[in-house]
């Protein structure tokens, strides 16, 4: 038996974090066992487990999911933990980890501060110190505004790029806490700091949005503690005894990119040896707005180092690398070009008759200008971010394409799902999808990187969740965003904008409007605060969490009811601004964004839908009252709509395909009239020749509605289409991540002229979790979340020969593959310790067995148990 996957608040080893409380899993593998007997969790202070703070013994009911220590945790302390596992044969395992708390609410010896230059200039900050004996421990607790980048010694601090990440800094600001304690030595030190715009200061928040967002001022926040093995403390910490210079940053925000002139950058200006005497004291700074706190947001570094890099010549004469993939972050090279020279690199998505084209970033430049200083040196961007597949490189004669190395950014949260299938472009649709979330994983889940957006758009975020859990662990990222949700939620009654953070409406107000509600409320986006949660839970189990995310969910439903009550309680959502059904297809105004679904329709679904997800939640939480309101009414909603939009003989107002889909998926339809809605999509899809008509809402729904429908084959007819619309026809023509819209790029390579073209907009790609969950067949069981127990239904279709699967879900490894040779098909299934699935084949066969024994009952099309372990089950006919 081995105990992998050990985490503290679904992060591996964290420093510094808001673990409140600090909440333990793991995984359990390696072991002939089936069943958990006991488990027990230790906590303590030393690393031996010596002074255990909190046991909770060995019991039945501790949870590898999420085991949460009800226990008082003192600041800036390394806790070591401990779990023992003893399986139902016996065999038994333990594995240990460890959590720091961070600072707390002990005071901070370091003031914030920034330097006496022009607004525009960027510093660097920089402080020497005395460490009079052998460092045994330092810690770093630090923010700096917009963005920093810290090094001690000349070497950078943490893995960290853009930190302090994004939130709205008005509401909380993250500070972060790094182990320094390899990079400080005896004798004399030096740290400092970079700062820069970001989305702080520079230009954010949309289109034409204005500048200073959040605030005006770059300033530092720095303290660094150090322990002596002689016992002596050495604190270092922000005052106007630092020294400042301005630094070789010019200019720079997110959206346009940065300028950089290396003759202003000083070699060794986080080193104690620097000797420069021009360099200023620093000024004390007022606090910003928003309170300090310790971290929620995992790391976000630099995930991959990407080299593979082709020079095109455009005819235009332009020298563009193409890094063959589209994908998020910087780009880094040598350059030892003479002093005053500049180099310019441009990023697009996509070439435009062979040339180098970024129209569709609209107002975003994304540039990197440098300017040399004659030295060779190593060049990146710091304080900005783009999304590319392509750059144009201006001012270099002869581009040496080998040179560029790619550096891929993202947040660092682990994979844990892979699928692979016999179709090479499934394949390639499936990789385009976790590379559109690699690429809008930024610390918020952005929509898109690369135009004049990147914003924490909720309905994109909504529907991809689940996707992205089975793609990577994502219980630490979400967290964070629904606490910025919830804080959103907060300032508006319990609504939620459209973005979160709310950049949209800070920039009005900036720019002197009043956004009003108007930025907030829209059905299938505000309905981020029920959807995020529930899939949280369903996916990780744990309850710890789900109880602090029921604050969203719960405060979204009641400002949903009030509104509705205001209204006279119709139980339906008739008013109010709805992106809904966002570029479907079958609007008769073609120029128009939005779909061809009434919105109060869906807006209502959307209503139904999160009162059932926080009575759910209630019921989970032990929140009788709650769970009762909320189902109450849940079923006065669903009343509402069948007797709305439903005919007595079981016509649906609303017949499109996304109009149906819901009705199907979200169980609104009358039970009588369910089969004649079957019924009334395939014919709808018959009539466009089984194609999509659906945007944002419906594409999520549609093929699951199908395959829990009998009309699997509709489904991946849809997803086998290669003409447009079809997430094929993209594939086909080049796409390395999802596109925005189904014709973002004309069949002819042309970006089309709808005016709001991302080629890295990975909503679409929310397929995925269809192909995990109907394809694979892997799917969560509400009853016993985090896949403790599982349903495993793959659906065959005859266009694929094999499907294989392979989800480090939360209980475990989880495999489900399917492979068809003439006459049987093979199924072969892994269910982690402690697990047990629901196994179920896709329709009745002649024959068919488990491990060799014939089984009538899966013949039959029934569901049979299958324990941890191995299994393959064979079905012929
Ligand atoms: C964004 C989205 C978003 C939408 C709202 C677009 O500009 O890029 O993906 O959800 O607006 O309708």
């Amino acid at each position: 038996m081995l105990l992998t996957h050990l985490e503290t608040c679904h992060l591996t080893e964290p420093i510094g974090y808001l673990l409140d409380p600090p909440v333990f899993s793991w995984t359990v593998t390696k072991t002939q066992a089936k069943k958990q007997a006991w488990a027990r969790v230790e906590v303590a202070k030393d690393p031996a487990l010596t002074q255990i703070v909190f046991d909770t013994g060995p019991r039945a009911d501790v949870s590898s999911l999420g085991t949460a220590a009800e226990m008082a945790t003192e600041p800036n302390t390394r806790y070591f933990w401990r779990v023992t596992v003893q399986g139902d044969n016996g065999e038994q395992a333990s594995a240990a980890s460890f959590f720091e708390t961070g600072k707390r609410d002990t005071p901070w010896r370091g003031r914030w501060i920034k330097a006496p230059f022009a607004p525009s200039v960027h510093p660097y900050l920089r402080k020497s110190f005395m460490v009079p004996g052998p460092v045994v421990s330092a810690r770093l607790n630090i923010c700096g505004l917009g963005l920093y980048e810290a090094e001690i010694n000349g070497q950078p601090v943490g893995e960290d790029v853009l930190a302090p990440f994004y939130n709205d800094y008005n509401l909380w600001i993250q500070f972060q806490t790094y182990d320094v304690t390899g990079l400080v030595h005896e004798g004399q030190n030096a740290i400092g700091a970079m700062l820069g715009n970001g989305w702080y200061r520079g230009r954010f928040g949309f289109g034409n949005s204005p500048d200073c967002l959040y605030g005006n001022d770059l300033q530092l926040l720095s303290e660094l503690v150090v322990q002596t093995a002689d016992g002596q403390t050495v604190t270092v910490a922000t005052d106007s005894s630092w020294l400042c210079a301005p630094g070789p940053i010019l200019a720079g925000n997110i959206y346009d990119g940065e300028v950089f002139d290396a003759r202003l950058a000083i070699d060794d200006w986080s080193e104690p040896s620097c000797a420069r005497d021009d360099f200023v004291p620093a000024i004390i700074a007022d606090p910003p707005a928003g309170a300090l706190s310790e971290r929620l947001s995992p790391p976000l570094t630099i995930a991959e180092r990407w080299t593979q890099a082709t020079l095109v010549r455009t005819p235009k004469g332009e020298q563009v690398i193409d890094f063959g993939q589209e994908m998020t972050g910087w780009v880094t090279f040598p350059c030892a070009l003479p002093s005053g020279a500049k180099v310019k690199l441009s990023f697009g998505e996509i070439l435009q008759d062979g040339c180098f084209y970024n129209e569709n970033l609209r107002t975003a430049k994304q540039e990197f200008c440098y300017i040399s200083d004659g030295k060779c040196r190593q060049v990146r961007p710091h304080f900005t971010y783009y999304g590319f597949r392509y750059m144009k490189v201006e001012g270099i004669e002869t581009v040496d394409p080998s040179q560029f190395t790619a550096l891929v950014i993202h947040s660092a949260i682990r994979r844990t799902g892979t699928l692979e299938t016999s179709n090479a472009k499934l394949n390639r649709l499936i990789l385009n999808a976790e590379w559109g979330q690699r690429g809008n994983f930024l610390d918020v889940p952005t929509d898109c990187p690369q135009r004049d957006e990147r914003m924490g758009w909720t309905g994109d975020a909504q529907v991809y969740c689940a996707t992205a859990s089975f793609n990577r662990c994502t219980p630490a990222f979400y967290r964070k965003y629904l606490h910025d949700m919830h804080l959103e939620q907060q300032q508006l009654s319990g609504n939620v904008p459209h973005v979160v953070p709310d950049a949209i409406s800070l920039a009005l107000r900036k720019m002197g409007r009043d956004p009003g509600h108007s930025h907030a409320g829209s059905c299938a986006w505000a309905d981020a605060a029920t959807v995020i949660p529930w899939t949280m839970y369903l996916f990780y189990g744990d309850k710890t969490l789900l109880a602090q995310q029921y604050a969203n969910m719960r405060a979204w439903t009641e400002y949903l009811l009030r509104d509705d009550d205001a209204h006279g309680s119709p139980r339906l959502r008739t008013w109010g601004f709805h992106f809904a059904d966002w570029l479907a297809l079958d609007n008769p105004d073609k120029g128009s964004s939005f779909g061809g679904s009434d919105e109060t329709y869906i807006a209502s679904a959307y209503y139904f839908l999160s009162a059932t997800l926080t009575a759910k939640a209630a019921r989970v939480l032990g929140k009788k009252t709650d769970a009762d309101r909320y189902d109450a009414l849940a079923d006065q909603i669903r009343a509402a709509m069948r007797q709305e939009y439903f005919t007595p003989t079981g016509r649906l107002a609303v017949p499109t395909q996304t109009g149906l889909a819901l009705a199907l998926a979200l169980n609104i339809a009358p039970p009588v009239h369910r089969s004649r809605l079957v019924a009334d999509l395939k014919v709808r899809l018959d009539k466009r020749k089984i194609h999509l008509d659906t945007g944002f809402v419906g594409t999520y729904f549609l093929c699951a509605a199908l395959a829990e429908n009998g009309l699997a084959d509709y489904a991946y007819t849809l997803l086998f289409n290669e003409d447009f619309p079809s997430w094929l026809y993209e594939v086909n023509l080049g796409a390395t991540t999802i596109w925005e819209r189904w014709n973002s790029v004309l069949p002819d390579g042309r970006v089309s002229d709808t005016g709001m073209n991302s080629l890295n907009h990975y909503a679409y790609g929310a397929i995925v979790e269809w192909m995990y969950r109907y394809m694979a067949g892997i799917q969560p069981v509400e009853s016993a979340p985090g896949f403790k127990r599982l349903r495993i239904h793959p659906l065959t279709d005859p266009r694929l020969t094999h499907v294989q699967a392979a989800y480090d879900a939360a209980a475990g490894l989880i495999r489900s593959g399917w492979q068809r040779t003439e006459g049987d098909v093979r199924y072969n299934v892994k269910i982690p310790f402690d697990c047990e699935a629901e196994f179920q084949l896709a329709g009745p066969v002649k024959t068919a067995a488990i491990n060799g024994v014939p089984s009538d009952a899966l013949a039959r099309g029934e569901t049979v148990m299958l324990a941890a372990g191995l299994h393959e089950i064979v079905a012929v006919g």
